[in-house]
């Protein structure tokens, strides 16, 4: 089954449920995020572990949040599978299942650097299975930005808040609920870019090899820490594009759909579905481009 499959889309709800759906992914993503903001431990770091490489953290605030977003999805959606990043994995007896990080960032959380988030989506189809799989509705929580991006499928993307005017990383007045505009970009040499890097070094030796192309071609490149955050800042309008090797469906799934709610193109390899192997994301002129330099050689 490919992401493009008539069986996947014959399994998206109907647009009542994809509206409920979208709210309570924006309500646990914002109650999530709350508690990991507010209960931030000041010696996070001594307490910490690493899971896949020496680098790669895992924090008790990751591990919290995770449960928190477990027993509040059972209760409300008890027939809904699970994915999760710290290990949940329940099967699901609806057409759903519910890909969650509670922590997407968590280096810049452990430094208490501000780009961190929750990211939660609700998916058809077999998240473990690359390409069998979409995302429906989903939320994306920057608790300390204030901000919460949020999607259904094809019912748009918006950005809540910020709730407060002058909140770090915004000007003007506080907003709510912004329909999201992909910036209109086509030239890649006036493209501000995301990217990220793996935890392994094998993979961060080749995503240097690439960033000897991409980096003489682009406008300037951008490391923020967040998958979820990049994609979303691409759906904003705040970066012209993003790509990355290495994702897992946790990083990508709320994001990839409120990408393409806002009017962009979501890709991997040769332009099918995002998965581990690539993940390019821009408006539908500049993600051609951008694919074809992120994977040439
Ligand atoms: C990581 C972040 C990072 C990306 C890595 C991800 P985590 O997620 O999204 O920006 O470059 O590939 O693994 O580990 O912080 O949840």
């Amino acid at each position: 089954m490919s992401s493009s499959d008539p069986l996947l889309r014959r399994a998206v709800p109907s647009a009542a449920e994809l509206l409920e759906l979208e709210e309570l992914a924006v309500r646990l993503a914002e109650e999530t995020g709350r508690l990991v903001r507010e209960l931030r431990p000041p010696d996070l770091a001594s307490t910490s572990a690493t899971k896949s490489s020496d680098t790669d953290p895992v924090t008790v605030m990751d591990t919290r949040a995770e449960a928190l977003l477990r027993s509040r999805l059972n209760e409300a959606r008890p027939k809904d599978g699970l994915l999760g990043e710290e290990g949940s994995a329940q099967p699901s007896s609806s057409a759903l299942t519910w890909v969650i990080d509670p922590i997407d960032g968590t280096t810049n959380y452990l430094y208490d650097l501000p780009l961190y988030a929750v990211s939660v989506a609700v998916v058809v189809g077999d998240p473990t299975s690359a390409g069998s799989w979409l995302p429906v509705a989903g939320a994306v929580r920057a608790p300390v930005i204030d901000v919460t991006w949020s999607a259904r499928v094809g019912g748009g993307a918006r950005r809540h808040g910020p709730s407060r005017p002058g909140t770090v990383g915004t000007t003007g007045p506080a907003a709510a609920d912004v329909p999201l505009r992909i910036s209109g970009a086509n030239d890649l040499g006036q493209a501000l870019i995301g990217t990220g890097f793996g935890y392994h070094p094998t993979r961060r030796a080749q995503q240097a090899q690439a960033l000897t192309r991409v980096l003489p071609t682009i406008r300037d490149l951008r490391r923020l820490g967040s998958a979820a955050i990049d994609l979303c800042l691409v759906a904003d309008g705040r970066l012209d594009g993003y790509f990355e090797v290495g994702l897992n469906p946790w990083d990508l799934a709320a994001g990839w759909l409120i990408v393409t709610e806002a009017g962009g193109t979501v890709s991997g390899v040769d332009g099918g579905a995002p998965s581990a192997d690539l993940v390019v994301a821009a408006n539908p002129l500049l993600q051609p481009q951008l694919l074809s330099l992120v994977a040439t050689g």
